[in-house]
């Protein structure tokens, strides 16, 4: 856990009804700047000294008994975010809010958010995938907080969502205290390479059915 008194003890709350709003019509959402970014760099930072203390682990495709290696699939490192750590918990209070405004809005019956620090080393990608799993519909609404300081544009690295069809939808370049919200069902998205080291916190919010 870093050791520094720089962790926010709480992220400012947002208005989401403008998520809520284009989740319910378009089915994605997305805000630069959406946490400011002594926010961001306090994530960021825990998630840099989680890594060096070796709290991640190559990321794994699919669920639990069935879930396997699979570098030509994916290669970023993941680490789950937990209430001890004291940014981590800033994020998942932050994205309660939106659990709660969600319901309430658009009755989805979300019971749970969860979500994991990523870090893909730099020519790591993400092919093309849901994330709503074959044999679970828990996973409703992705969540991607991006924690790059600085991003060039010729660093790639950007996320590329497509509709049903398999059209492009938009590009997201992993931006510091960048969110996008889409729907975990029926929007396949891909992470390209990049030149050089990407941060970002994937989080999901699941039912429990
Ligand atoms: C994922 C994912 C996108 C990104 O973790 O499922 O698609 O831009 N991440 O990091
Ligand atoms: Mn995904």
């Amino acid at each position: 856990m870093p050791d520094n008194d720089s962790v926010p003890t709480a992220f400012a709350c947002r208005d989401w009804r403008p998520a809520v709003e284009a989740l319910a019509t378009t089915g994605w959402w997305r805000l630069p700047q959406a946490l400011g970014a002594a926010g961001w760099q306090a994530l960021r930072d825990e998630a840099q000294a989680l890594h060096g203390q070796a709290a991640f682990a190559p990321a794994r495709i699919g669920r639990a008994a069935g879930a396997q290696r699979e570098a030509a699939v994916r290669g970023d490192e993941l680490c789950w975010l937990t209430p001890e750590m004291p940014a981590g918990r800033c994020y998942l209070a932050w994205m309660e809010a939106l659990r709660t405004a969600l319901n309430r809005e658009l009755f989805l019956g979300l019971d749970e958010f969860e979500a994991q620090y990523a870090h893909y080393p730099a020519g790591a990608f993400y092919r093309t995938h849901v994330d709503r799993h074959r044999d679970s519909s828990a996973r409703v609404i992705s969540a991607v907080l991006y924690l790059n300081e600085d991003w060039p544009e010729a660093a790639g690295g950007e996320l590329v969502m497509y509709d049903a069809g398999g059209g492009e939808l938009f590009r997201q370049a992993p931006h510091g205290g960048t969110l996008l919200l889409f729907r975990s069902e029926g929007m396949p998205h891909e992470v390209l390479p990049a030149t050089r080291a990407r941060w970002s916190i994937a989080g999901w919010f699941r039912t429990r059915a």
